[in-house]
């Protein structure tokens, strides 16, 4: 199969590579892109066993010298103590600026390795390997890193664009059914804002992990196209300050969401539920409300078919608390991403009030007419 490309010309451009057996092939990959001998890679306790030594053995091929530091998978783990161990792994192995950090693993790896080298002698290369759906169509792209406090996510972090990222689309199969449809929420959710074509595609192929035994090639299509769809929003906003918010559909109700269960509901179900619930909403406020009803229909419908569970399990007034912890939110008036159709959203300016009214409307059980 050949290897797909997709190129992100941001302030410090790079290139993504999709496809398979690239693990393989990352020391050659790399070799030009830094100048120095030594490559630290950096990945957790489930990742590194299944393919760290591959990675190794690429990079030793491609002359580089290799360590490795191994943490304890898990988001629990995305703090600042890894965090300072990965910067000890960097020092005590003598990393300089020269040299590159290789992440490899899914997005608690890539923000927390990213954040390390953005930040190791005031910043040096690293390149994303990420071996989860969601780091491939979302987190490894764009250039946020950043680990998390004990008073909320991603608290503390940096824009630090890799010098690649590789994604080699044969590590998903040694996903749990639960950890790709994560990953699948941030695809359905790339598709909605983005590409009425790539949401036909789901509806008729959706990710399964017995899809991807059968057809590798259509995975690796899959992921290519999000990550055009990730990277043709952030070329315009480097630094979220507009059009990257689009990313959020579906994400200001289902962080709540996620938040109010603890974490025990996963993030593409949380999103999955956001994305109903707002499309429903905006519905409620549409002059014309019966396409958006069918929208969320359909959205719905492509999330269960990904094993996505659309019906949320809290009230809207059960929300109101962890929606008032949202990052995002700007004093009394929070940014939602509204639906207009598919591949067609407005980023709209809120006041709290509002915005739970709207939420109230989109998770209530009564039928929109
Ligand atoms: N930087 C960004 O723009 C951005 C965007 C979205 C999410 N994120 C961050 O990404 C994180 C979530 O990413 P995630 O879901 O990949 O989490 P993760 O890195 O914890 O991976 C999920 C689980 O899958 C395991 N795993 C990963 N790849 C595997 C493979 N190929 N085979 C077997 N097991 C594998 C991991 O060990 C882990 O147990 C969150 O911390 C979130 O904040 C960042
Ligand atoms: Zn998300």
């Amino acid at each position: 199969m050949d290897t797909l490309t997709v190129d992100v010309n941001v302030s410090r451009p790079y290139r993504v590579h999709v496809g398979t057996r690239l693990l393989e092939r990352v020391g050659e990959i790399v070799r030009p892109l830094v100048a120095g001998a030594h490559a630290a890679i950096v990945t957790d306790s489930n990742v590194g066993p299944l393919y760290a030594p591959i990675v190794e053995e690429s990079l030793a091929q491609a002359g580089f010298k290799t360590t490795t530091f191994v943490f304890a998978a898990g988001e629990s783990n995305k703090t600042l103590a890894t965090y300072e161990e990965i910067l000890a792994h960097l020092a005590d192995n003598h990393l300089d600026r020269g040299d590159v950090v290789i992440a490899l693993g899914g997005g608690v790896t890539g923000d927390m390795a990213g954040f390390a080298a953005a930040t190791y002698l005031r910043g040096i290369a690293y390149v994303q390997v990420p071996t989860s759906l969601l780091a491939m169509v979302d987190s490894s792209v764009g250039g946020k890193c950043a680990v998390d406090l004990p008073q909320g996510k991603n608290l503390v972090g940096a824009f630090w664009q890799p010098k690649a990222v590789i994604a080699d689309v044969g590590c998903l199969g040694t996903l749990s059914a639960e950890q790709l449809a994560d990953g699948c929420g941030e695809v359905i959710k790339h598709a909605v804002i983005a590409d009425a074509n790539l949401l036909d595609i789901l509806e008729a192929h959706p990710i399964t992990l017995a899809s991807l035994s059968e057809n590798l090639p259509l995975i690796a299509a899959i992921v290519a196209r999000n990550v055009e769809i990730k990277r043709n929003v952030v070329v315009q906003d480097e630094r979220e300050s507009g059009v990257r918010k689009l990313l959020n559909f579906g994400h200001s109700i289902g962080h709540a969401i996620e938040a109010r269960s603890h974490f025990a509901l996963g993030h593409g179900t949380s999103v999955a539920m956001g994305m109903v619930a707002i499309t429903r909403a905006t519905a409620s406020v549409a002059d014309d409300p019966e396409p958006l009803i069918e929208l969320a229909h359909r959205i719905a419908k492509v999330c269960e078919a990904h094993g996505l569970k659309t019906s949320c399990p809290y009230e809207a007034k059960e929300l109101v608390a962890s929606a008032l912890h949202d990052k995002k939110r700007r004093g009394d008036a929070i940014d939602l991403v509204l639906p207009l159709g598919v591949a067609s959203c407005t980023i709209q300016t809120v006041e709290l009030d509002q915005f739970f009214e709207l939420m109230r409307i989109g998770l209530s059980e009564e039928e929109l007419s």
